[in-house]
């Protein structure tokens, strides 16, 4: 008899003699006669066992999370027992013999359970906790999603390239893993952190469109959305402009969205990354937010606030963003909010609020009171309304307004449910490291600066834009490409800029310089981070609901125990020796 799914069981399959194999996944005992819901990867069947049944003595013994395999009839249910939330909830498998494959202990997670227990037992236990079903469901999209991105791109007539894993390190900003090597003491290869250098290689090795489902590598600081080693979609295109990639980009999102049920609108809309940090404080603005920041320097006229007064007076900006609901927050809800804007040099933020037709707020008596009416229009502040507002230098202000509209997003349920898309362009091409004292690539040093901006590459570095773009979703980058150089001298002028001398430049690059003297089309791609794009897509709150096998946010996996000791031994055979940890690392 051949094994069906259990979850795909129906009323069609009345009568029919089935076998299905799985999960012991909740034993119930109603006076006398046992049922015992039996799960594999598709889903869930109930067994029924009478005293009367051959079955009855081994379906009495079983226990959660035993293996089982099960040969019934297909019955319909009677109809005071059908269940509407399974989608075998019609039917049951009756007459049922009973094989058991595997007996298990008492589970420390049961994948039944209504709430999963607390992430480390889930990372402990990983095995149970796939076995829940928004586990089963969020790989599943997984595999589904990677299928799309496999197929659309082949259809595409890309090929799909593999890169080496053990390499030399490319500067892509975060910290490298190393790997130390045995045949030559005191050297590493690096694990890569993405393939962006052979990806420009092998389009200058002449194929054209290249693809890889890729794994990288990065060890910098985690957090939810991000984790030590995670996969792209990685693409690099030759004989291409912006426009063509963002085209393919584009292309690719909405069959991957498609395959997740969701139709994305084509072509979907863009911001410059000017126009984001002005009106959402964020190169990554959350569309989903209704709300938007306004410039108001041009009403600093309107109060007499000294603080104010000075900031607009050093050149720096006035702006607003308007909070609907928020004339509601307390005292201590606006000094917390304060406080959470200190990092970008702020003590409070000032704020305006309209309740019951009066005006109030810490900025109320700084203002000319006949300029109210004009504003509140100009403003669209409706009543029970706030309009919190800074003043200072440009940046500080976009960021601080745009880090306190995620808060208040957060506060009052702002977000709407749909999904948002957005391209975000013209990032620019270098920023000011005041850790570094110069200027470093904003992406990789290997951006296309704009043609428009070359003229003043050396004059005005920080003013250049790059042929750069970010894909953002719900507020979360999940993609981002350039634009490359494919001209050895301008690449040359881009690393001097940053810093980095000829010679420098030809110890870290040398292969890709070297290659570009032999024929370099021009080339662009972009890189997908496949985990967080299927976190979005599942749903999900963390990548680590997406990752079979996950790292904590200190790095460690809780299954194996990684990253472990090794023995005095391996380390004698790679030329290296351990320390004591300083104090504080
Ligand atoms: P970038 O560094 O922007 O570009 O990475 C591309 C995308 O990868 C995802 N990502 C991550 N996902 C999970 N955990 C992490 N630690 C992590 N870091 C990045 C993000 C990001 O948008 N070589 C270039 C691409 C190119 O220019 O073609 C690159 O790697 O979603």
């Amino acid at each position: 008899m051949q094994r069906l799914g259990a979850g795909k069981l129906g009323t069609a399959d009345v009568a029919r003699r089935v076998r299905v194999s799985g999960w012991v996944h909740r034993v119930r005992d109603h006076g006398g006669v046992l049922f015992f819901d039996l799960r594999d990867r598709s889903g869930i069947v109930q067994v029924v066992v009478s005293p009367q049944d051959a079955a009855y003595a081994t379906a009495q013994a079983l226990h959660p999370e035993w293996v089982v395999e099960v040969c019934g009839t297909v019955s319909r249910r009677q109809s005071g027992a059908v269940n509407p939330k399974l989608s075998t909830g019609e039917i049951e498998l009756t007459d049922a013999t009973i094989e058991v494959l595997a007996e298990a202990e008492v589970p420390p997670l049961l994948p039944s359970a209504a709430e999963a227990p607390d992430e480390a037992v889930r990372l402990r236990y990983r095995v149970l906790d796939l076995r829940r079903q928004e586990m089963q469901q969020n790989l599943a999209l997984r595999h589904r999603l990677l299928q799309v991105t496999r197929r659309y791109l082949d259809e595409a007539d890309f090929y799909e390239l593999e890169t080496p894993m053990l390499t030399r390190s490319t500067p892509e900003g975060a910290r490298d893993f190393l790997v130390p090597s045995r045949m030559q003491p005191g050297a590493f290869y690096a694990l890569p952190q993405s393939p962006q250098l052979f990806k420009q290689l092998l389009m200058v090795a002449g194929f054209e469109r290249y693809f890889q489902l890729v794994r990288c590598f990065r060890d910098e600081d985690l957090r939810a959305d991000r984790q030590p080693e995670f996969t792209q979609i990685d693409i690099e295109m030759s004989f291409v402009e912006q426009e063509d990639v963002l085209a393919l980009a584009e292309g690719l999102m909405q069959a991957i969205a498609a395959a997740a049920g969701w139709e994305v609108q084509l072509p979907l809309p863009r911001l410059t990354y000017a126009e984001a940090m002005l009106r959402f404080g964020s190169d990554k603005p959350d569309l989903r937010i209704p709300t938007e920041i306004h410039d108001l320097t041009p009403f600093a006229a309107a109060f007499s606030a000294q603080f104010l007064q000075d900031a607009v007076s050093r050149g720096g900006v006035l702006r607003g963003l308007r909070a609907p609901g928020a004339a509601l927050l307390s005292r201590k809800q606006w000094d917390e909010l304060g406080r959470q804007i200190e990092r970008f040099g702020f003590k409070s933020v000032a704020y305006l609020t309209l309740a019951a037709g009066e005006l109030k707020g810490s900025l109320a008596r700084s203002l000319d009171s006949s300029r109210w009416p004009e504003l509140q229009s100009a403003w669209g502040l409706e009543d029970g309304d706030a309009m919190l507002l800074l003043a200072g230098p440009e940046e500080a202000v976009s960021l601080a307004l745009g880090q306190l509209r995620l808060i208040l997003a957060d506060q009052f349920g702002w977000r709407s449910g749909e999904h948002r898309l957005l391209w975000v362009t013209d990032f620019p091409l270098m920023e000011w490291s005041e850790e570094e004292s110069r200027a470093v690539s904003r992406h990789h040093p290997f951006t296309h600066p704009n043609p428009q901006d070359l003229d003043r590459l050396e004059s005005e570095p920080l003013a250049v834009r790059a042929q750069a773009y970010d894909l953002v979703l719900d507020g979360v980058e999940i993609a981002g490409g350039s634009i490359r150089i494919h001209e050895r001298e301008l690449q040359e002028r881009v690393f001097r800029l940053l810093g980095l001398g000829a010679e420098e430049a030809q110890g870290k690059f040398g292969f890709l310089l070297d290659a570009f003297r032999f024929g370099a089309p021009p080339h662009g791609g972009v890189a997908f981070g496949f985990d967080r794009l299927c976190m979005l897509l599942a749903g999900a709150s963390s990548i680590r609901d997406v990752i079979a096998f996950p790292k904590t946010a200190k790095g460690t996996d809780l299954l194996t125990g990684a990253p472990a000791e090794v023995s005095p031994a391996q380390l004698d055979e790679l030329h290296l020796a351990t320390r004591p940890a300083k104090q504080g690392t």
